[in-house]
């Protein structure tokens, strides 16, 4: 609560029923109950013989000291508000700082026991983040369009004596009786895109209700910086990255601290994907190992991290994109070889 001092010295009413007289166009405060005289302007036609230049000067004094009050109301409301959001900022800064030197071990939850289910799991980081999650005593689902190789990470993951039960699914088959798209650009948006929806349209209800469960969405840094020669698959992972930050910012507006989600974004993963890809420093930026990029996202996980990029070096990359100019970024690009990068792509001879 406010006390507001109006421009006459007198003693205005108390901010917050003072609002709501503006708002609702009390012409004379009479919400407020305690009003201090001097600001009330008398109700009803002013009665005649009464009407002096002195009144007229009275009153429209007052109405010049209301709205000067509601500007400086309005205008102390928003500096206040910037203030909290700034310190908001400033707070989360420093603990997301403060974090980042916390062993995972002393933050991580415990999800022993709890339901894990990950979608591409017959081969590459899909498989390495079962096995990992069915080491830590979860109970594991596997989703894969490939069934043998679904079955052979099933197998491992049994081996940590972990309960696994693995499906074959086309998880960008919505309903099953829709014919495959003819298309690799429409197939590639629906595996890497759409994909989230029909995933997550059938879980995230019931991890809101019991406001429990975590959502986890493996884009790429492609999906934070478009790559020549990969406009489909860029698109593809931008739409995933959209996605998980609107979910995000909707689990947050729902208040729903319990159910939480973890982009993952990472560069190229040696897991044959990509195979073939010219990077021009390797000493810099190579492909990444791929039981590394697990491990690092379980820890995101057990540590409830919103935001996973690898290697770390493209924060930094993602900070210049931000303020950069546009042609700067592509100088930039450029320079490290993203114009060449898919030149002698070859990929998984499977794929
Ligand atoms: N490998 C990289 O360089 C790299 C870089 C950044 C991001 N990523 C992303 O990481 C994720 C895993 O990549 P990876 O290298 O382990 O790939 P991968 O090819 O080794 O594994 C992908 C798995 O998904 C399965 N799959 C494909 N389409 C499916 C469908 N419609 N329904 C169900 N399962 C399906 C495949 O059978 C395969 O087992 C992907 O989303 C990929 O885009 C990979």
């Amino acid at each position: 609560m406010y006390l507001l001092r109006g421009p006459l010295g007198a003693r205005v009413p108390q901010r917050k029923w003072f609002i709501s007289c503006l708002k609702a166009g009390c012409p004379d405060f009479t919400h407020c109950k305690d009003a201090v005289a001097p600001h009330r302007i008398p109700e009803g036609p002013t009665p005649a013989g009464m009407a002096t230049s002195h009144d007229a000067q009275l009153t429209s004094g007052y109405a010049k000291a209301r709205r000067c009050i509601s500007v400086m109301s309005n205008l102390l409301e928003a500096v206040w508000e910037m203030l909290v959001t700034l310190g908001r900022v400033v707070y989360f800064w420093l603990e997301a700082i403060f974090l980042a030197f916390v062993p995972t071990s002393f933050i991580a939850k415990d999800i022993s026991g709890q339901t894990v289910l990950v979608t591409g799991a017959g081969s590459g980081i899909g498989r390495l983040l079962a096995l990992e999650f069915a080491s830590h005593s979860c109970r594991v689902i596997l989703w894969d369009v490939n069934t043998s190789g679904n079955e052979e990470t099933a197998r491992l993951a049994r081996k940590s004596g972990a309960t696994v039960r693995c499906y074959t699914v086309d998880v960008s088959d919505r309903e099953q009786f829709l014919d495959c798209p003819d298309s690799m650009i429409v197939r590639t948006m629906q595996v890497n895109a759409a994909a989230h929806f029909w995933t997550v349209k059938a879980f995230l209800p019931n991890m809101i209700s019991r406001n429990h469960g975590h959502i986890v969405t493996v884009a790429s840094s492609a999906g934070l910086l478009g790559v020549v020669g990969l406009a489909d698959y860029c698109s593809s992972k931008f739409g995933a990255v959209g996605f998980e930050e609107s979910l995000r910012f909707e689990l947050e507006t729902l208040n729903k601290d319990g159910v939480h989600t973890t982009l993952v974004c990472p560069y190229l993963i040696a897991t044959g994907m990509f195979d073939g890809c010219k990077v021009r420093f390797p000493w810099l930026l190579n492909a990444l190992d791929p039981e590394y990029v697990s491990s690092q996202i379980v820890d995101a996980v057990l540590r409830n991290q919103q935001l996973l990029i690898l290697p770390r070096l493209l924060y930094v990359f993602m900070a210049l994109k931000g303020f950069l100019p546009v042609k700067c970024v592509s100088v930039i690009c450029d320079y490290m070889g993203a114009s060449h990068m898919m030149d002698t792509f070859k990929g998984r001879k499977t794929d």
